[in-house]
């Protein structure tokens, strides 16, 4: 890929990574990424906004090759895929400073090895003038490492916001072109990286909401021409109110359990409660992810596997815990052979969740006649709590 121009003397540089499945070695990618990064040649200096992971630093120095001069390299975020081909560009550009936040710079120093003396640090809201062109830092903590921050283009209205708004999508579309392909890998990435960090992203966005935004430009995925839709899709997500959902995570070794959670799935159904069913066997951990960013109550559906929770049910349990999702309520139901303690060990894997746990459910062997009356009750119950709360 060519530098490609969005505005005078502004041009999306970095590379798609069409192959990469997997990021951190957990998270999936199943429509691979992008590193962007942004060149902006001002009047008298020229700045570039972030690198690219360091696989893929062969693009990124070749688009270079058309720039004699880069005096300036925004760190936004000290991570690999952004921050992990600074030394490259540095090696290209001797005479070029890294701009980071004041966190960012110990963060690129120890983990990436950026000598000290290249590294300048503006504060909260520092602008830096290229001539013709200004650059205004805003600090954008927890989007999601402590020392993130965003660069505001004055004179053009564009927002570089590296991680923030950003989706996993490996395209040649410069900007959206699908909203509905963008939008669920966006809430992907909030779901799995963001989440966590709802009230302080709550912040953030109010922060921004000062600036008269063009166009917002993440270091992943396509840019928003029209940044009121990624924005209200963010408010949504961190709204504190879920929606009428109940997610469904489960697993079945013998069949007992998967007749328990298809019973219920039928019951929240008739009750006009919607349901996501994820068997944990062959599910997407980021389509879970997705799934829990609205839901209102989870149920967790699980065999005994000595005396615990099937360990693909402990994972997606923890999973679940460290995202922190809005979900009120929460759920068991269990299955086991003759000994189980399979509820109360994930009542103690959920500390982070503020739910209120519902009756669990507990079959030795398979369902019977009680069994599914129990399962009618559990249903009645999220039914009357969502409609309670009025969740829609
Ligand atoms: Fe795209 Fe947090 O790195």
């Amino acid at each position: 890929m060519m530098p490609r121009k969005i505005k005078e003397n502004v041009f999306l540089m970095g590379a798609v990574d069409w192959n990469r499945r997997l990021f951190d070695s957990l998270i999936p990618l199943p429509d691979g990424t992008s590193y962007n990064a942004y060149l902006i040649k001002g009047s008298k200096k020229t700045a570039l906004l972030d690198t690219v992971d360091p696989p893929l630093i062969d693009v990124l120095l070749s688009q270079l090759d058309s720039f004699e001069k880069i005096d300036f390299i925004v760190s936004h975020h000290a991570e690999q895929d952004h921050s992990g081909s600074i030394l490259r560009v540095l090696e290209k550009y001797p005479n070029a400073k890294v701009i980071t936040s004041l966190k960012g710079k110990g963060m690129i120093v120890n983990h990436l090895c950026v000598p000290e003396e290249k590294v300048i640090t503006v504060e909260d809201g520092e602008e830096l003038s290229l001539g013709d062109k200004t650059l205004k830092f805003i600090y954008s903590p927890w989007v999601h490492w402590p020392e993130t921050m965003l660069t505001y283009l004055k004179e053009e209205k564009i927002l570089f916001t590296c991680d923030f708004f950003g989706s996993h999508i490996a395209t040649t579309d410069m900007y959206v072109t699908d909203e509905g392909q963008v939008y669920e890998a966006a809430k992907r990435y909030f779901a799995e990286i963001m989440m966590p960090f709802r009230n302080i992203i709550k912040r953030n966005i109010e922060k921004i909401s000062e600036y008269e935004i063009g166009m917002i430009a993440p270091s992943h995925g396509p840019i928003y021409d029209k940044p009121e839709f990624i924005i209200n899709a963010y408010k949504d997500w961190i709204s504190d109110t879920p929606k009428n959902v109940v997610v469904l995570p489960y697993i079945s070794m013998h069949g007992s359990t998967e007749k328990m959670v298809q019973y219920l799935v039928d019951g929240l159904t008739k009750r006009g409660v919607k349901v996501h069913l994820f068997d944990l066997a062959v599910t997407d951990i980021g389509k879970l992810a997705i799934a829990l960013v609205d839901a209102a109550t989870i149920v967790i559906g699980t065999p005994t596997v000595h005396v615990g929770p099937h360990p693909m049910v402990v994972y997606a349990t923890k999973l679940a815990n460290v995202l922190r999702p809005k979900a009120k309520f929460a759920s068991v139901v269990a299955s086991y052979g003759w000994g189980s303690k399979a509820i109360e060990q994930i009542a103690e894997m959920i500390p982070n969740l503020k739910v209120e746990i519902l009756e669990p459910i507990l079959v030795k062997g398979y369902p019977r006649e009680d069994d599914f009356k129990a399962l009618d009750n559990l249903a009645d119950v999220i039914a009357s709590k969502h409609k309670e709360n009025d969740f829609h």
